[in-house]
């Protein structure tokens, strides 16, 4: 059992949680991720580390209401327990040659790549950053963001803040402008993340994102999030979820995710 120690409506349908986890939050490094289980019946889910305080003994954990489990957490209060916690799983990002990053966060791709961003500054890379969203409610972390970036850019779909555009605009304005770019970093939907990849392919630059692949068991066993990466089947739990964008698969993806399309339907008649 692991307490709620703080719970923020970021919007409508997107929450961040604060929950105390000592032993995940010790371990915790960028690009990892928990599988948590809300009740004895429910499934489990993978969720990204948005954040971790060793010292706290906390992690972030932000969540998007797309389904029953992702909404019966969102009813979850400050004080309440998300029933069990396993993780950190998967592999901490590797990262490529050079001190020039672009860490790109589309929609709820922005909680996963904001600890990329500021371990990077931490150790003193060069960061810049692009967040966007369909619409600015739909931002988040621009503070913190902001915060572990040397400049910070923001797109919106329909032009409510920063750039009217998608975030593929922003980065080509970098290239054509000839900034330093050594490797970019992108994590967002999957369409955000193959128009990146076929972006930087063009200019040879080292591109990774982390894949949000169906996953069951986190570990390893099942097969469930399998990924075809240079040709190799890989698993995005425990060789990902980070890989590199131009070695992989990005349409087999795609009709991965929507395998089981009908079974969440059903499972959200009896909420
Ligand atoms: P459902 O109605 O069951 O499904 C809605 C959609 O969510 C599906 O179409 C599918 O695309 C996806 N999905 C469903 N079940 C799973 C599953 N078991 N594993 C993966 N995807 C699934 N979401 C966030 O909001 N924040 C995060 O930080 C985050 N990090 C992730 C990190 C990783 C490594 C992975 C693999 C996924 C991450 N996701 C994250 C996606 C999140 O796991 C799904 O949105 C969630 O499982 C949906 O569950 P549901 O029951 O609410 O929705
Ligand atoms: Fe089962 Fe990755 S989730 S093998
Ligand atoms: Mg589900």
């Amino acid at each position: 059992m692991n307490k709620i120690i703080e719970r923020q409506d970021l919007a409508t349908s997107l929450k961040k949680f604060v929950v105390e986890a000592p032993m995940i939050a010790r371990r915790a490094q960028p690009g990892q991720f928990v599988m948590l289980r809300v009740h004895e019946q429910g499934e489990r889910i993978p969720l990204t580390i948005a954040d971790f305080d060793r010292e706290r003994g906390t992690i972030t954990l932000v969540a998007q209401e797309v389904g029953r489990t992702t909404r019966l957490l969102g009813r979850l209060n400050e004080g309440d327990y998300i029933l069990d916690l396993l993780g950190p799983l998967g592999e901490p990002t590797a990262h490529p040659e050079g001190k020039n990053a672009v860490c790109i966060g589309g929609g709820v791709g922005i909680a996963p790549v904001y600890p990329e961003a500021k371990e990077l500054h931490q150790k003193g890379y060069n960061v810049t950053s692009i967040i966007g969203a369909r619409t600015s409610e739909l931002l988040f972390f621009e503070e913190e963001m902001a915060a572990v970036s040397n400049e910070l850019f923001v797109a919106t779909d329909d032009g409510s803040k920063g750039h009217h555009g998608f975030v593929t605009d922003i980065l080509q304005k970098l290239i054509d402008e000839g900034r330093p770019i050594d490797f970019v970093i992108a994590v967002g939907p999957i369409p955000m993340m193959k128009a990146v990849a076929d972006l930087t392919r063009k200019y040879g630059i080292k591109t990774i994102v982390s894949l949000n692949s169906m996953m069951v068991d986190g570990t390893g066993m099942c097969g469930g999030c399998r990924v075809t990466v240079g040709g190799e089947v890989k698993f995005t739990c425990v060789d990902g979820p980070s890989f590199d964008a131009h070695l992989l698969d990005f349409d087999e993806q795609m009709r991965r995710l929507c395998m089981y399309r009908e079974q969440e339907k059903m499972s959200e008649v009896d909420e």
